[in-house]
C-alpha cells in the first residue's frame, strides 16, 4: 500500500511514522524543504526513542525509515492508494488542498483529513468525489495514543469508510470510534471546553497554572494537566479548534480566552515553539 501524508508537523510526522512502522510506503508532502527536513528529523528522533525504550528493533527502525519519502511537490503523490491530510488547522488552506488532492489522486480509495474540528463536508464539497472524503482523527502523540475517530460526512460512501476504518484498525492497529460530522467530533467537543476553562481559571488568578495541572493529575489521574496539554496540542491549533467549535455550537464555553489570543499573536505556541504556558528546552 502507498499513502500520502500531507503536512509533516506534530501530527503528520506521527501519522507517517505509524504507517511506516506498519510497512506502508509513505510520501510526506511539506510546504518547504526546511519543513520537510524538520519532519524527517522529528520522525527519526521518535523512531530512535522507540528503539531506546525497547519497542522497536534496530532493524525495524531502519526498515520504517526506508518506507518514508519526503517531498515538497504534491504531484509526487500520483498513484497513491489514499491520502491523509494533516496541515495547519485553517479551513481555506484545507479546502484548497482537498481540491488539489482530488485532481492529483483521481483513483485513490479515500482522502482523509486529520482535522481537529473542521466539518468534513466542507472539505468534500470542493472535490469531484465527496463520497471518498472522510475524517481520520488521530491523537497526539500518534505513536502512543491508540484512538482514531472515523468521521463520516453526509456524502461519505460506505466503500471509502470501510476501507479507511480497516486501514486504521487492521493495518495500523488503532482503536476506532465513529463520530458524526460535527465540529470537534466526539473527543474535542468534550476536551477543548475543559482546556479553555482551565485557561480561564489561570487567567482570572483563581489558581496557579502549576496547581491547576497538579490538581487534575493527582486528583483525577489524568496523565497531564490541562495547561501542559494545551502546550502539547499547540496553542495555535487550540485557538483554531475553539473558533470552529464556537462557530458551530455558539456555546460560550468554546470562546477563546483573551490570554490564548495574545499568546498565539506573540508566537508562544507551546512545545513546538519552545514556550507556551511553560518553557521547553530545544
Ligand atoms: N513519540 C513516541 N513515543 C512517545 C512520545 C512521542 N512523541 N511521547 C511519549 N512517548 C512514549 C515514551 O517513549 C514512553 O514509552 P515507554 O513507556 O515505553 O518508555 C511513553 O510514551 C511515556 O512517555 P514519557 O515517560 O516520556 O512521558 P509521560 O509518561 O509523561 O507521557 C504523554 C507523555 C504520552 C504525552 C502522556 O503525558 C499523555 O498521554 N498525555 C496526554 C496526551 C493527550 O491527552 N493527548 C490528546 C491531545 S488532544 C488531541 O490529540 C486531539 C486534537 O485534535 C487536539
Ligand atoms: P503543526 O503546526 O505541527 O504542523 C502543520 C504542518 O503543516 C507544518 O509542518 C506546515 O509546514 C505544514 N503545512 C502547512 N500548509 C501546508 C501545505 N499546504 N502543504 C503541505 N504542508 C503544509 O500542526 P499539527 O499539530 O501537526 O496539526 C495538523 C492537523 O492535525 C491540524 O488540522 C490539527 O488540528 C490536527 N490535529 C492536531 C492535534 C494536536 O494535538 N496538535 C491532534 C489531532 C489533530
Amino acid at each position: 500500500m502507498r499513502i500520502g501524508v500531507v503536512g509533516g508537523g506534530l501530527m503528520g510526522s506521527g501519522i507517517a511514522e505509524v504507517c511506516a512502522r506498519a510497512r506502508v510506503d509513505v510520501t510526506v508532502v511539506e510546504s518547504s524543504t526546511e519543513a520537510a527536513d524538520r519532519a524527517r528529523a522529528r520522525i527519526e528522533k521518535s523512531l530512535d526513542r522507540g528503539v531506546r525504550s525497547g519497542k522497536l528493533s534496530a532493524e525495524d527502525r531502519t526498515a520504517a525509515a526506508e518506507h518514508i519519502a519526503y517531498t515538497t511537490d504534491i504531484d509526487d503523490l500520483a498513484g497513491s492508494d489514499a491520502a491523509i491530510e494533516a496541515i495547519v488547522e485553517h479551513e481555506p488552506a484545507k479546502r484548497e488542498l482537498f481540491a488539489r488532492l482530488d485532481a492529483v489522486l483521481p483513483d485513490a480509495h479515500f482522502l482523509a483529513s486529520n482535522t481537529s474540528s473542521v466539518p468534513i463536508m466542507k472539505l468534500g464539497a470542493g472535490t469531484t468525489k465527496p463520497e471518498r472524503v472522510l475524517g481520520l482523527h488521530f491523537f497526539n502523540p500518534v505513536p502512543v495514543l491508540p484512538l482514531v475517530e472515523v468521521v463520516r460526512s453526509i456524502m461519505t460512501g460506505d466503500a471509502a469508510l470501510q476501507e479507511a476504518r480497516s486501514f486504521a484498525q487492521d493495518r495500523l492497529g488503532k482503536v476506532c470510534i465513529d463520530s458524526q460530522d460535527r465540529a470537534g467530533f466526539v473527543v474535542n467537543a468534550l476536551l477543548i471546553p475543559y482546556v479553555l476553562s482551565a485557561i480561564r481559571m489561570y487567567e482570572s488568578g483563581f489558581a496557579s497554572k502549576e496547581d491547576i495541572d497538579e490538581g487534575m493529575i493527582k486528583g483525577c489521574a489524568h496523565p497531564m494537566g490541562p495547561l501542559a496539554l494545551a502546550d502539547l496540542i499547540g496553542l495555535d491549533t487550540l485557538l483554531a479548534v475553539s473558533q470552529s467549535l464556537y462557530e458551530e455550537f455558539r456555546d460560550p464555553a468554546s470562546v477563546a480566552p483573551a490570554v490564548l489570543n495574545r499568546m498565539v499573536e506573540a508566537g508562544l505556541l507551546g512545545r513546538k515553539s519552545g514556550r507556551g504556558f511553560y518553557e521547553y528546552a530545544a
